[in-house]
Protein backbone atom coordinates (compact mmCIF):
# COMPACT_ATOMS: atom_id res chain seq x y z
CA UNK A 1 0.00 0.00 0.00
CA UNK A 2 1.07 3.40 -0.69
CA UNK A 3 1.97 5.72 2.12
CA UNK A 4 0.65 8.41 0.61
CA UNK A 5 -2.61 9.85 2.34
CA UNK A 6 -3.57 13.55 0.98
CA UNK A 7 -3.61 14.65 -2.31
CA UNK A 8 -2.75 18.09 -2.55
CA UNK A 9 -4.49 20.18 -5.25
CA UNK A 10 -2.10 22.06 -7.66
CA UNK A 11 -5.17 24.94 -7.87
CA UNK A 12 -4.95 25.27 -3.93
CA UNK A 13 -1.28 25.74 -4.08
CA UNK A 14 -1.21 27.96 -6.40
CA UNK A 15 -2.36 31.01 -8.71
CA UNK A 16 -3.41 28.40 -11.35
CA UNK A 17 -6.74 28.73 -11.16
CA UNK A 18 -8.19 29.47 -14.53
CA UNK A 19 -7.65 27.36 -17.30
CA UNK A 20 -5.50 30.41 -19.41
CA UNK A 21 -3.57 30.36 -16.16
CA UNK A 22 -2.76 26.52 -15.87
CA UNK A 23 -1.95 26.94 -19.54
CA UNK A 24 0.52 29.42 -19.68
CA UNK A 25 1.47 29.49 -16.15
CA UNK A 26 4.73 31.47 -17.27
CA UNK A 27 4.04 35.05 -16.09
CA UNK A 28 2.94 33.39 -12.02
CA UNK A 29 6.34 31.39 -12.64
CA UNK A 30 8.49 34.27 -13.61
CA UNK A 31 6.98 36.43 -10.79
CA UNK A 32 7.47 33.86 -7.98
CA UNK A 33 11.09 33.95 -8.84
CA UNK A 34 11.51 37.58 -8.93
CA UNK A 35 9.18 37.83 -5.68
CA UNK A 36 8.92 35.31 -3.74
CA UNK A 37 11.16 32.43 -4.85
CA UNK A 38 11.06 30.13 -1.54
CA UNK A 39 6.87 30.86 -0.38
CA UNK A 40 5.52 29.16 2.51
CA UNK A 41 1.87 28.53 1.77
CA UNK A 42 0.37 28.31 4.96
CA UNK A 43 -3.32 27.15 4.62
CA UNK A 44 -1.56 23.72 2.84
CA UNK A 45 1.63 23.77 4.99
CA UNK A 46 3.78 23.49 1.53
CA UNK A 47 6.77 25.22 0.92
CA UNK A 48 7.15 26.37 -2.87
CA UNK A 49 10.69 26.75 -4.54
CA UNK A 50 11.25 27.97 -7.89
CA UNK A 51 14.20 29.04 -8.47
CA UNK A 52 16.65 26.61 -10.60
CA UNK A 53 19.83 26.43 -7.50
CA UNK A 54 16.94 26.07 -5.59
CA UNK A 55 15.05 22.94 -7.47
CA UNK A 56 18.17 21.02 -8.11
CA UNK A 57 19.19 21.23 -4.58
CA UNK A 58 15.73 19.80 -3.70
CA UNK A 59 15.98 17.12 -6.06
CA UNK A 60 19.62 16.05 -5.37
CA UNK A 61 18.91 16.46 -1.54
CA UNK A 62 17.46 13.10 -0.31
CA UNK A 63 18.75 13.47 3.10
CA UNK A 64 16.81 16.54 3.52
CA UNK A 65 14.29 16.37 1.25
CA UNK A 66 12.66 12.85 0.78
CA UNK A 67 10.43 10.98 -1.59
CA UNK A 68 8.72 8.74 0.91
CA UNK A 69 6.11 10.92 1.43
CA UNK A 70 2.20 10.85 3.10
CA UNK A 71 0.90 14.11 0.83
CA UNK A 72 1.85 14.67 -3.06
CA UNK A 73 0.06 16.60 -5.74
CA UNK A 74 0.56 13.39 -7.23
CA UNK A 75 -2.92 12.55 -8.64
CA UNK A 76 -2.82 8.90 -7.52
CA UNK A 77 -4.68 6.66 -5.24
CA UNK A 78 -3.30 4.29 -2.71
CA UNK A 79 -3.22 1.37 -4.50
CA UNK A 80 -0.37 2.42 -6.74
CA UNK A 81 2.36 1.86 -4.16
CA UNK A 82 4.45 -0.98 -2.92
CA UNK A 83 7.51 -2.83 -2.12
CA UNK A 84 9.05 -2.33 -5.35
CA UNK A 85 7.49 1.35 -6.35
CA UNK A 86 10.53 3.19 -7.67
CA UNK A 87 9.50 6.58 -7.08
CA UNK A 88 8.04 6.87 -3.18
CA UNK A 89 11.07 5.94 -1.78
CA UNK A 90 14.97 7.05 -1.34
CA UNK A 91 18.16 5.35 -1.46
CA UNK A 92 19.84 2.74 -0.46
CA UNK A 93 16.72 1.28 -0.72
CA UNK A 94 16.15 2.90 -4.07
CA UNK A 95 19.08 1.56 -5.62
CA UNK A 96 18.05 -1.72 -5.86
CA UNK A 97 14.16 -1.00 -6.86
CA UNK A 98 15.37 1.25 -10.05
CA UNK A 99 18.22 -1.38 -10.76
CA UNK A 100 14.73 -4.18 -11.63
CA UNK A 101 13.95 -1.37 -14.09
CA UNK A 102 17.18 -0.41 -15.37
CA UNK A 103 17.64 -3.04 -17.65
CA UNK A 104 14.82 -2.11 -19.80
CA UNK A 105 16.24 1.73 -20.43
CA UNK A 106 19.94 0.94 -20.91
CA UNK A 107 21.25 2.40 -24.58
CA UNK A 108 21.71 -1.05 -25.83
CA UNK A 109 18.04 -2.25 -25.05
CA UNK A 110 16.73 0.94 -26.90
CA UNK A 111 18.85 0.35 -29.73
CA UNK A 112 17.17 -2.57 -30.41
CA UNK A 113 13.36 -0.94 -30.08
CA UNK A 114 14.57 1.75 -32.77
CA UNK A 115 13.40 0.19 -35.37
CA UNK A 116 10.36 -0.86 -33.88
CA UNK A 117 9.36 2.78 -32.94
CA UNK A 118 10.38 3.51 -36.40
CA UNK A 119 7.48 1.44 -37.72
CA UNK A 120 5.42 2.69 -35.53
CA UNK A 121 5.93 6.18 -36.33
CA UNK A 122 5.84 5.81 -40.01
CA UNK A 123 2.68 3.47 -40.19
CA UNK A 124 1.28 6.92 -38.09
CA UNK A 125 2.44 9.17 -40.46
CA UNK A 126 1.27 7.33 -43.41
CA UNK A 127 -2.10 7.32 -42.29
CA UNK A 128 -2.21 11.16 -42.16
CA UNK A 129 -0.53 11.14 -45.83
CA UNK A 130 -2.39 13.21 -48.39
CA UNK A 131 -4.67 15.20 -45.89
CA UNK A 132 -4.64 18.98 -45.33
CA UNK A 133 -5.40 19.36 -41.90
CA UNK A 134 -4.89 16.83 -39.37
CA UNK A 135 -4.79 16.73 -35.55
CA UNK A 136 -1.72 15.87 -34.39
CA UNK A 137 -2.29 15.30 -31.34
CA UNK A 138 -5.07 12.44 -32.02
CA UNK A 139 -2.83 11.08 -34.99
CA UNK A 140 0.41 10.86 -33.67
CA UNK A 141 1.04 12.21 -30.10
CA UNK A 142 -1.24 10.12 -28.28
CA UNK A 143 -1.06 6.76 -29.94
CA UNK A 144 3.23 6.76 -30.61
CA UNK A 145 3.51 6.70 -26.63
CA UNK A 146 0.78 4.25 -25.64
CA UNK A 147 1.70 2.04 -28.79
CA UNK A 148 5.24 1.76 -27.96
CA UNK A 149 5.09 1.19 -23.82
CA UNK A 150 2.15 -1.55 -24.77
CA UNK A 151 4.90 -3.00 -26.55
CA UNK A 152 7.80 -2.57 -24.46
CA UNK A 153 6.14 -4.25 -21.31
CA UNK A 154 4.56 -6.99 -23.52
CA UNK A 155 0.83 -6.32 -23.62
CA UNK A 156 -1.35 -6.57 -26.47
CA UNK A 157 -1.12 -3.34 -28.80
CA UNK A 158 -4.68 -3.77 -30.20
CA UNK A 159 -5.64 -2.89 -26.57
CA UNK A 160 -3.83 0.78 -26.54
CA UNK A 161 -7.13 3.04 -26.66
CA UNK A 162 -8.62 0.85 -23.36
CA UNK A 163 -5.40 1.11 -21.82
CA UNK A 164 -4.88 4.79 -22.89
CA UNK A 165 -8.66 5.33 -22.08
CA UNK A 166 -7.45 4.04 -18.37
CA UNK A 167 -4.48 5.24 -18.08
CA UNK A 168 -6.05 8.75 -18.53
CA UNK A 169 -8.82 7.98 -15.83
CA UNK A 170 -5.87 6.90 -13.36
CA UNK A 171 -4.42 10.26 -13.87
CA UNK A 172 -7.07 12.58 -13.94
CA UNK A 173 -6.42 15.69 -11.73
CA UNK A 174 -8.70 16.27 -8.88
CA UNK A 175 -10.88 19.05 -8.28
CA UNK A 176 -12.35 20.29 -4.67
CA UNK A 177 -15.95 19.59 -5.40
CA UNK A 178 -15.73 16.43 -7.52
CA UNK A 179 -13.14 14.70 -5.00
CA UNK A 180 -15.09 11.78 -3.67
CA UNK A 181 -16.56 10.82 -7.65
CA UNK A 182 -12.96 11.15 -9.07
CA UNK A 183 -11.67 8.65 -6.23
CA UNK A 184 -14.16 6.10 -6.80
CA UNK A 185 -13.69 6.48 -10.28
CA UNK A 186 -10.21 6.04 -10.43
CA UNK A 187 -10.07 3.34 -7.78
CA UNK A 188 -13.23 1.04 -10.20
CA UNK A 189 -10.57 2.14 -13.38
CA UNK A 190 -7.25 0.44 -11.36
CA UNK A 191 -9.16 -2.88 -10.53
CA UNK A 192 -10.22 -2.95 -14.20
CA UNK A 193 -6.28 -2.51 -15.01
CA UNK A 194 -5.21 -4.81 -12.69
CA UNK A 195 -7.71 -7.48 -13.35
CA UNK A 196 -6.72 -6.85 -17.46
CA UNK A 197 -2.70 -6.95 -16.47
CA UNK A 198 -2.99 -10.15 -13.76
CA UNK A 199 -3.63 -12.73 -16.19
CA UNK A 200 -1.28 -11.30 -18.53
CA UNK A 201 1.58 -11.51 -15.86
CA UNK A 202 0.75 -15.24 -14.63
CA UNK A 203 1.48 -16.39 -18.25
CA UNK A 204 4.28 -14.64 -18.29
CA UNK A 205 5.66 -15.87 -15.12
CA UNK A 206 5.41 -19.31 -16.78
CA UNK A 207 6.00 -18.59 -20.12
CA UNK A 208 8.48 -15.31 -20.47
CA UNK A 209 9.44 -13.70 -23.36
CA UNK A 210 11.47 -10.65 -24.27
CA UNK A 211 9.51 -7.79 -22.57
CA UNK A 212 9.70 -5.91 -19.79
CA UNK A 213 7.19 -7.49 -17.53
CA UNK A 214 8.78 -11.12 -18.36
CA UNK A 215 11.47 -9.31 -16.53
CA UNK A 216 9.92 -8.18 -13.84
CA UNK A 217 8.35 -11.89 -13.36
CA UNK A 218 11.85 -13.35 -13.11
CA UNK A 219 13.97 -10.14 -11.20
CA UNK A 220 14.81 -10.45 -7.37
CA UNK A 221 14.29 -7.88 -4.73
CA UNK A 222 16.26 -8.02 -1.39
CA UNK A 223 16.36 -11.91 -2.19
CA UNK A 224 12.66 -12.64 -3.49
CA UNK A 225 11.11 -12.46 -6.51
CA UNK A 226 8.33 -9.95 -6.74
CA UNK A 227 4.65 -11.30 -6.42
CA UNK A 228 2.40 -10.82 -9.35
CA UNK A 229 0.73 -8.03 -7.85
CA UNK A 230 3.98 -6.02 -7.42
CA UNK A 231 5.12 -6.51 -11.03
CA UNK A 232 1.28 -5.86 -11.85
CA UNK A 233 1.88 -2.27 -9.87
CA UNK A 234 5.14 -1.96 -11.46
CA UNK A 235 3.34 -2.38 -14.88
CA UNK A 236 0.73 0.23 -14.02
CA UNK A 237 3.49 2.61 -12.79
CA UNK A 238 5.82 2.47 -15.86
CA UNK A 239 2.77 2.95 -17.93
CA UNK A 240 1.61 6.32 -16.09
CA UNK A 241 4.60 7.65 -16.00
CA UNK A 242 5.53 7.00 -19.84
CA UNK A 243 2.12 7.99 -21.34
CA UNK A 244 0.52 11.16 -20.91
CA UNK A 245 4.50 12.80 -20.28
CA UNK A 246 5.60 12.02 -23.82
CA UNK A 247 2.28 12.64 -25.34
CA UNK A 248 2.23 16.44 -23.87
CA UNK A 249 5.93 16.54 -25.33
CA UNK A 250 5.28 15.65 -28.97
CA UNK A 251 1.71 17.85 -29.36
CA UNK A 252 3.85 20.49 -27.24
CA UNK A 253 6.45 20.44 -29.86
CA UNK A 254 4.34 20.95 -32.97
CA UNK A 255 2.26 23.45 -31.13
CA UNK A 256 6.41 25.59 -30.12
CA UNK A 257 6.77 25.62 -33.94
CA UNK A 258 3.37 26.79 -34.81
CA UNK A 259 3.16 29.38 -32.34
CA UNK A 260 6.47 29.87 -30.22
CA UNK A 261 8.78 30.34 -33.25
CA UNK A 262 7.04 29.86 -36.84
CA UNK A 263 9.62 29.35 -39.40
CA UNK A 264 11.88 26.61 -37.53
CA UNK A 265 9.77 23.74 -39.09
CA UNK A 266 11.63 25.13 -42.24
CA UNK A 267 15.03 25.45 -40.81
CA UNK A 268 14.55 21.80 -39.40
CA UNK A 269 14.15 20.28 -43.07
CA UNK A 270 17.10 21.98 -44.33
CA UNK A 271 19.41 20.46 -40.94
CA UNK A 272 17.93 17.92 -39.66
CA UNK A 273 20.55 17.45 -36.81
CA UNK A 274 18.67 20.45 -35.46
CA UNK A 275 15.88 18.38 -34.16
CA UNK A 276 17.07 17.31 -30.79
CA UNK A 277 18.07 20.31 -29.91
CA UNK A 278 13.74 21.51 -30.56
CA UNK A 279 13.26 18.79 -28.34
CA UNK A 280 15.32 19.70 -25.57
CA UNK A 281 14.04 23.07 -25.96
CA UNK A 282 10.60 22.31 -25.79
CA UNK A 283 11.35 20.34 -22.43
CA UNK A 284 12.96 23.88 -20.89
CA UNK A 285 10.14 26.16 -22.09
CA UNK A 286 6.98 24.94 -22.73
CA UNK A 287 6.95 21.49 -19.86
CA UNK A 288 5.41 22.85 -16.99
CA UNK A 289 6.13 19.89 -14.45
CA UNK A 290 6.63 19.89 -10.86
CA UNK A 291 7.65 17.77 -8.11
CA UNK A 292 7.47 17.28 -4.91
CA UNK A 293 9.26 15.79 -1.33
CA UNK A 294 8.95 16.01 2.52
CA UNK A 295 11.13 17.88 4.50
CA UNK A 296 13.62 15.59 6.33
CA UNK A 297 14.47 17.64 9.29
CA UNK A 298 14.37 21.04 10.12
CA UNK A 299 16.31 23.19 7.84
CA UNK A 300 16.83 27.10 6.61
CA UNK A 301 18.74 25.85 3.54
CA UNK A 302 16.97 28.29 1.58
CA UNK A 303 16.86 30.99 4.42
CA UNK A 304 13.41 30.68 6.44
CA UNK A 305 13.12 28.13 8.62
CA UNK A 306 11.34 24.86 7.03
CA UNK A 307 10.07 22.33 9.43
CA UNK A 308 10.68 18.53 9.46
CA UNK A 309 7.47 16.81 7.74
CA UNK A 310 6.50 19.91 5.54
CA UNK A 311 5.94 19.09 1.94
CA UNK A 312 7.65 21.11 -0.53
CA UNK A 313 6.56 21.71 -4.34
CA UNK A 314 9.99 21.83 -6.87
CA UNK A 315 8.41 23.98 -9.40
CA UNK A 316 10.78 22.90 -12.68
CA UNK A 317 9.05 24.49 -15.17
CA UNK A 318 9.48 27.61 -13.23
CA UNK A 319 13.29 27.04 -13.26
CA UNK A 320 13.60 26.18 -16.35
CA UNK A 321 13.52 29.69 -16.99
CA UNK A 322 15.32 30.97 -14.74
CA UNK A 323 17.65 33.75 -16.16
CA UNK A 324 20.98 32.78 -14.24
CA UNK A 325 20.54 29.39 -15.70
CA UNK A 326 19.48 30.32 -19.17
CA UNK A 327 20.21 33.46 -20.62
CA UNK A 328 17.48 35.23 -22.50
CA UNK A 329 14.83 32.52 -20.78
CA UNK A 330 12.18 33.55 -21.78
CA UNK A 331 12.93 33.10 -25.36
CA UNK A 332 12.35 30.13 -27.58
CA UNK A 333 15.75 29.40 -28.75
CA UNK A 334 17.01 25.95 -30.47
CA UNK A 335 20.39 27.29 -30.73
CA UNK A 336 20.88 27.30 -26.85
CA UNK A 337 24.39 25.71 -25.71
CA UNK A 338 24.12 22.91 -22.92
CA UNK A 339 20.28 22.70 -23.65
CA UNK A 340 19.78 19.51 -21.72
CA UNK A 341 20.52 21.34 -18.60
CA UNK A 342 16.50 21.87 -17.99
CA UNK A 343 14.88 20.07 -15.02
CA UNK A 344 12.13 18.32 -17.22
CA UNK A 345 12.78 14.72 -16.36
CA UNK A 346 13.91 16.01 -12.91
CA UNK A 347 17.90 15.69 -11.24
CA UNK A 348 19.76 13.61 -9.25
CA UNK A 349 18.35 10.12 -7.88
CA UNK A 350 14.90 9.80 -9.26
CA UNK A 351 16.06 11.44 -12.95
CA UNK A 352 13.69 10.34 -15.37
CA UNK A 353 14.62 6.66 -16.10
CA UNK A 354 12.50 6.82 -19.68
CA UNK A 355 13.78 9.74 -20.71
CA UNK A 356 16.42 8.51 -23.06
CA UNK A 357 13.06 6.44 -24.86
CA UNK A 358 10.96 9.62 -24.45
CA UNK A 359 13.65 11.37 -26.31
CA UNK A 360 13.69 8.84 -29.01
CA UNK A 361 10.24 8.60 -29.33
CA UNK A 362 10.07 12.31 -29.75
CA UNK A 363 13.26 12.16 -32.12
CA UNK A 364 12.10 9.59 -34.65
CA UNK A 365 8.92 11.19 -34.61
CA UNK A 366 9.79 14.38 -35.42
CA UNK A 367 12.61 13.88 -37.67
CA UNK A 368 10.08 11.21 -39.97
CA UNK A 369 7.46 13.80 -39.96
CA UNK A 370 9.97 16.63 -40.97
CA UNK A 371 11.39 14.36 -43.92
CA UNK A 372 7.81 13.87 -45.05
CA UNK A 373 6.03 16.94 -45.14
CA UNK A 374 7.44 20.19 -46.47
CA UNK A 375 6.22 22.67 -44.33
CA UNK A 376 3.23 22.83 -41.47
CA UNK A 377 1.08 25.90 -40.64
CA UNK A 378 -1.40 27.11 -38.42
CA UNK A 379 -5.51 26.49 -38.92
CA UNK A 380 -7.72 29.20 -39.02
CA UNK A 381 -8.67 31.32 -35.85
CA UNK A 382 -7.03 28.74 -33.64
CA UNK A 383 -8.19 29.28 -29.91
CA UNK A 384 -5.80 27.17 -27.93
CA UNK A 385 -8.41 27.53 -24.79
CA UNK A 386 -11.09 25.32 -26.81
CA UNK A 387 -8.53 22.64 -27.17
CA UNK A 388 -7.28 21.84 -23.75
CA UNK A 389 -7.80 19.66 -21.07
CA UNK A 390 -6.96 18.67 -17.50
CA UNK A 391 -4.10 16.94 -16.26
CA UNK A 392 -1.77 16.89 -13.36
CA UNK A 393 0.25 19.18 -15.28
CA UNK A 394 -2.07 21.75 -15.36
CA UNK A 395 -4.11 22.21 -18.79
CA UNK A 396 -2.73 20.33 -21.73
CA UNK A 397 -3.50 20.18 -25.29
CA UNK A 398 -6.30 17.95 -25.92
CA UNK A 399 -6.39 18.32 -29.59
CA UNK A 400 -4.44 20.61 -32.12
CA UNK A 401 -5.23 21.12 -35.97
CA UNK A 402 -2.10 21.91 -37.88
CA UNK A 403 -2.34 22.39 -41.43
CA UNK A 404 0.21 20.18 -43.15
CA UNK A 405 1.99 21.38 -46.82
C1 LIG B 1 8.59 13.66 -21.90
C2 LIG B 1 8.40 12.57 -21.20
C3 LIG B 1 8.69 12.40 -19.76
C4 LIG B 1 8.87 13.35 -18.76
C5 LIG B 1 8.80 14.86 -18.90
C6 LIG B 1 9.15 12.63 -17.54
C7 LIG B 1 9.41 13.24 -16.32
C8 LIG B 1 9.84 12.57 -15.19
C9 LIG B 1 10.26 13.22 -13.96
C10 LIG B 1 10.26 14.71 -13.70
C11 LIG B 1 10.64 12.24 -13.11
C12 LIG B 1 11.23 12.44 -11.69
C13 LIG B 1 10.20 12.28 -10.61
C14 LIG B 1 10.77 12.58 -9.24
O1 LIG B 1 11.82 13.22 -9.10
O2 LIG B 1 10.13 12.18 -8.25
C15 LIG B 1 10.43 10.98 -13.76
C16 LIG B 1 10.67 9.76 -13.20
C17 LIG B 1 10.40 8.57 -13.83
N1 LIG B 1 10.01 8.38 -15.15
FE1 LIG B 1 9.67 9.82 -16.49
N2 LIG B 1 9.14 11.29 -17.80
C18 LIG B 1 8.87 11.11 -19.13
C19 LIG B 1 8.80 9.90 -19.81
C20 LIG B 1 8.97 8.67 -19.24
C21 LIG B 1 8.88 7.40 -19.94
C22 LIG B 1 8.65 7.23 -21.43
C23 LIG B 1 9.04 6.42 -19.00
C24 LIG B 1 9.04 4.93 -19.16
C25 LIG B 1 8.34 4.25 -19.96
C26 LIG B 1 9.28 7.07 -17.72
C27 LIG B 1 9.51 6.42 -16.55
C28 LIG B 1 9.88 7.03 -15.37
C29 LIG B 1 10.18 6.30 -14.15
C30 LIG B 1 10.14 4.80 -13.97
C31 LIG B 1 10.51 7.27 -13.19
C32 LIG B 1 10.89 7.03 -11.72
C33 LIG B 1 12.38 7.02 -11.57
C34 LIG B 1 12.81 7.01 -10.13
O3 LIG B 1 12.02 7.40 -9.24
O4 LIG B 1 13.95 6.59 -9.87
N3 LIG B 1 9.22 8.43 -17.91
N4 LIG B 1 9.96 11.20 -15.04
Amino acid sequence: MNSTTQTILLQDISNLRSKEAQWNPYPWYKEMREQYPVYYDAEQDVWNVFLYEHAKRVLFDHQLFSNKKERSFIPIPKLMDNRSNVNFCDPPQHRNRRALLAKAFTPRSLEEWEPRIQSIVDELLTEIEGQSTVDIVDKLAVPLPVTVIAELLGVPAKDRAQIKAWSDVIFLPYAKETFGDTEARKLQTMKEFHNYLYPIVVDKRKHPSDDIISDLTQAELEGERLTDEEVVGSAMGLLGAGNETTTTLISNMFYSMLFDKPGVYRELRADLSLVPKLIEEVLRYRFPSTNDRKIVQDTSVFGPDMKQGQMIMVWTGAANRDESQFPHAEQFDIHRAENQQHLAFGSGPHFCLGAPLARMEARIALASFVKRFADIGQTEKFDVLAHLTDSPMGQTLKSLPIRIV
